[in-house]
């Protein structure tokens, strides 16, 4: 049989040295600009999981030569998420157009629908070929993000070093790298929690993770920690009451250590227009000068009408380079098309 399901944590050395190798060949030909892959801890970043959650990885190789074709892993979260799983999935570039990547997709259908997982998703940057991959597929695209790119060389340090040190009459801000103290993580959860609710488009990412609650964020802080990501975090502090009223969040990985991902962005409602999210920003990027000197480039998405957070990051030198959608199917659609 080509292709092979197991748990992550069984993915022996030559595959993860095979897994990082496609993955390389695919960004040098999809998105050649992005950071390349490295195999240091990638066992960890695939295997280790929150507690009730569950990955499988799948692995497609040729039956003459073992060369690893392409691979796909599936997450399906616990908790309120436990119905969606996130998919990934890539064939190495020479192997395009042979069925490689219908038939790892069918086989992550077939383990999410063991698993009474109904919905897929994906998320695809626009200029790939993915796309078209999943539109013939019948993946609905649900959700349409801006990707901007902050290139560290490009960074105006006066001007960023200016915002952080603007820190408004009556908060100071502190910072944490890897977690956060045990009194901290109730006020934050629940300013997590506002952001979910929030009709605003201030959020910019999708957390299905659902760290609102203190339980689940220190687990979400601890899985990160197990996976090689290193967490950085702003938070603003209303002094006269010594509340959490704002937070920023960002997280640098070892397999892309040169890239760091610009998580959520969050301030309280009643503690908005005091620059602090623009100030918290700013000062998180200085912190960073210091701890993570091998950084190339910050990423960060954002809505489309976001426009608080666009004009804050472009203040900081961020700027809209590609579109990433994100895709949703029902598993039974996803396997009757499969299956025409
Ligand atoms: C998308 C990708 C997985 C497709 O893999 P593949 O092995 O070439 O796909 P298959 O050969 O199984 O093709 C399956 C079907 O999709 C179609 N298809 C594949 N790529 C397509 C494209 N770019 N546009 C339109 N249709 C496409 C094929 O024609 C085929 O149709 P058929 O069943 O009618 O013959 C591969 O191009 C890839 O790895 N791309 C980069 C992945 C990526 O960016 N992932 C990020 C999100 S996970």
């Amino acid at each position: 049989m080509p292709l092979k399901q197991l748990t992550p944590a069984n993915l022996s050395t030559q595959d993860l040295q095979d897994w990082c190798s496609v993955l390389n060949e695919m960004t040098s030909t999809d998105m050649p600009n992005e950071p390349r892959w490295q195999p240091e801890r990638l066992r960890d970043y695939l295997a280790e999981n929150m507690a009730d959650e569950y990955r499988q990885a799948f692995i497609y190789r040729d039956e003459s030569s073992g060369d690893m074709l392409g691979h796909a892993n599936l997450l399906i979260f616990g908790g309120k998420h436990r119905d969606t799983g996130v998919l990934e999935l890539f064939t190495r570039p020479s192997a395009r157009g042979k069925g490689v990547g219908k038939a790892l997709l069918q086989a992550v259908a077939e383990c999410a629908k063991q698993r009474e997982c109904e919905n897929l998703a994906v998320e695809v940057i626009a200029t790939t070929p993915a796309v078209g991959f999943y539109d013939q597929l019948g993946f609905r695209r649900d959700v349409v993000e801006q990707r901007h790119l902050l290139r560290w060389d490009e960074v105006d340090w006066d001007k960023v070093q200016e915002a952080a040190g603007r820190v408004a009459a009556g908060y100071r801000l502190e910072y944490y790298s890897e977690s956060l103290p045990e009194e901290l993580l109730e006020p934050y959860a629940q300013l997590k929690a506002y952001l979910r609710g929030s009709a605003e488009p201030i959020a910019l990412t999708t957390d299905r993770r659902g760290s609102t609650d203190v339980d689940r964020l220190r687990d979400s802080l601890q899985t990160l920690r197990r996976r090689g990501m290193r967490s950085h975090v702003m938070v603003a502090i209303s002094e006269p009451y010594e509340k959490v009223v704002g937070l920023t969040e960002l997280v640098v990985s070892e397999q892309r250590p040169t890239r760091a991902d610009q998580y959520d962005t969050v301030v309280a409602p009643e503690h908005k227009s005091y620059g602090l999210a623009l100030t918290m920003k700013a000062r998180l990027l200085t912190e960073l000068r210091g701890a993570e000197p091998q950084l190339v480039d910050v990423q960060t998405w954002t809505a489309e009408d976001a426009r608080d957070i666009k004009w804050v990051n472009s203040q900081l030198g961020f700027v809209h380079d590609v579109d990433w959608y994100e895709y949703e199917t029902s598993v039974e659609d996803l396997l009757h098309n499969l299956a025409q």
